[in-house]
């Protein structure tokens, strides 16, 4: 497959533990002329995450990962990453940290995305903890993975305003909204001088 500006397109993975919004509009964008990239496969922790219908729905590669022992666990996405020639992952929403060992072998690789304007409000239930705080902003920001958490080098972010009425979901759904555009956008900004 090759990208409008000539080159072949790079082979991403898409970690997911949920509802795979992210890993869908990832999915609709790498269809563009555009996109740099194109996704070879899915991967998740939970073989009931909705995400996984979609890849099945549009013949998407998919792999269900038991996580009982991590080691094991991470020892198994490694080889299917290499067999699956896999040049960059993409977590979305994915519920469960790579140890250092993981993230050694596939440096500089590993991007995520987190909904807040990082380095604040890394972790979990973050549009609880804007609200609470009174912010008039929020947002979301695409990192890349480090092994500390939320805590790696910033590639982008789109700050959200927050509204006076907001509670948790409405923010969440703003804020999300937002994701969907910055990930594709964050991918392709840092595959272009690959
Ligand atoms: C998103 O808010 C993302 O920022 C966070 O987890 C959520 C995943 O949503 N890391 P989805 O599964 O992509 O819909």
């Amino acid at each position: 497959m090759i990208a409008s500006n000539g080159y072949k397109k790079i082979a991403i993975a898409v970690f997911i533990s949920g509802k795979g919004s992210n890993f869908k509009s990832l999915y609709k964008f790498s269809k563009k002329k555009n996109s740099k990239f194109k996704i070879n496969l899915v991967l998740s922790n939970n073989r009931n995450a909705i995400g996984i219908e979609f890849a099945k729905k549009n013949k998407i590669k998919n792999k269900i990962i038991n996580y009982k022992n991590i080691d094991l666990a991470e020892k198994r996405i490694l080889y299917i990453l290499k067999k699956n020639n896999i040049g960059l992952v993409c977590l979305a929403g994915f519920m469960r940290i790579l140890s250092r060992k993981f993230l050694k072998k596939f440096k500089g690789k590993v991007l995520n995305i987190h909904p807040s304007l990082l380095p604040k409000y890394k972790g979990l239930n973050t549009h609880s903890k804007v609200i609470k705080n009174k912010e008039k902003y929020s947002g979301c920001t695409v990192h890349y993975v480090n092994s500390k958490l939320d805590s790696g080098k910033i590639i982008l972010q789109k700050k959200v305003r927050v509204y006076k009425n907001d509670n948790p979901k409405s923010l969440e759904k703003r804020v999300l909204s937002q994701e969907h555009i910055l990930y594709s956008k964050a991918v392709n900004k840092i595959l272009i001088n690959l």
